[in-house]
């Protein structure tokens, strides 16, 4: 299955390139806010993911960023991302990916995010491991905030929530080595389990930008829960570490009372 997906997904990534490297024109729109994008190939590389899906596994429940949910009485569903990352692929910058997740009821039994203008590829298998351009990674070892390269983002600003990452960002970043904001929850959750970054957290996502990445960090040995500390992310927010560091990071979160995903 693995193979399959992997085999999509560059494909996939080829079809994004021709728009990124501006061989074919890539309109964009708005869609529910203004800041939330979609673009021609965000559209053009769900279908083609989608087909290539059909093609093989007709029966299967399909749940796409853009064209919605369908076969949904299947116990197999395929969660895809065409391209996480829109802001940035729009605005040529090489940080987006390509997210596809396969999963037996809810449950992910394998995922791939490929970054094609990266040449990335990350994937993982329920209970066989991770691996980053077929090489094994594992979560990072770190377990001191004042060590900890962290990535997050904010989706939930974007959403216009009241209660936001913006609390959270101006008091933890003093605390912390590093922090990145890449822009792909799904890239982000990936570097995570190969310990580029020692722990990620954000809010307000969907299942689409979540379900591969977070299959990788788990596979690769970090933990991934919500920001309460149990598993209904991305619903009530994400964070992804070692357990060392997560236990730290969601002691620190917990003492903001005003968090509510
Ligand atoms: C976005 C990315 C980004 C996150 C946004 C998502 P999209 O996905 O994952 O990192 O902060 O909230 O919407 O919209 O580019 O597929
Ligand atoms: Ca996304
Ligand atoms: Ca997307």
């Amino acid at each position: 299955m693995l193979g399959f997906m992997k085999a999509v997904a560059r494909e996939a990534g080829r079809t994004a390139m021709t728009y990124f490297e501006g061989m074919r024109s890539n309109e964009v729109h708005a869609k529910g806010s203004p800041k939330d994008l979609v673009s021609a190939a965000d559209v053009a590389v769900e279908q083609l993911i989608v087909k290539r899906i059909r093609e093989r596994f007709p029966g299967h429940g399909i749940f796409g960023e853009e064209s919605g949910i369908s076969n949904s009485g299947s116990e197999f569903c395929w969660i895809i991302d065409p391209i996480d990352g829109t802001q940035s692929f729009v605005k040529h910058h090489p940080f987006f990916a390509v997210s596809i997740a396969f999963c037996e009821g809810r449950k992910p039994l394998a995922g791939v995010v490929y970054a094609p203008a990266l040449n990335d590829l990350f994937a993982a298998e329920a209970g066989k491991g991770a691996v980053w351009n077929d090489e094994p990674i594992h979560a990072s070892r770190c377990s001191e905030l004042g060590e900890a390269a962290c990535a997050t983002g904010f989706a939930c600003v974007r959403a216009g929530r009241k209660v936001n990452n913006l609390a959270y960002f101006s008091r933890i970043v003093s605390q912390l080595r590093d922090i990145k904001r890449s822009g792909s929850a799904a890239l982000d959750l990936a570097m995570t389990g190969a310990g580029v970054y020692d722990a990620y957290w954000e809010m307000a996502l969907q299942p689409y930008d979540v379900a591969a990445g977070a299959l990788i960090a788990e596979e690769a040995g970090a933990l991934v829960r919500d920001l309460h500390g149990g598993f209904h992310y991305p619903e009530q927010g994400i964070i992804a570490a070692n357990p060392a560091l997560l236990v730290k990071l969601l002691g620190f979160f917990r003492d903001l009372p005003e968090l509510s995903c």
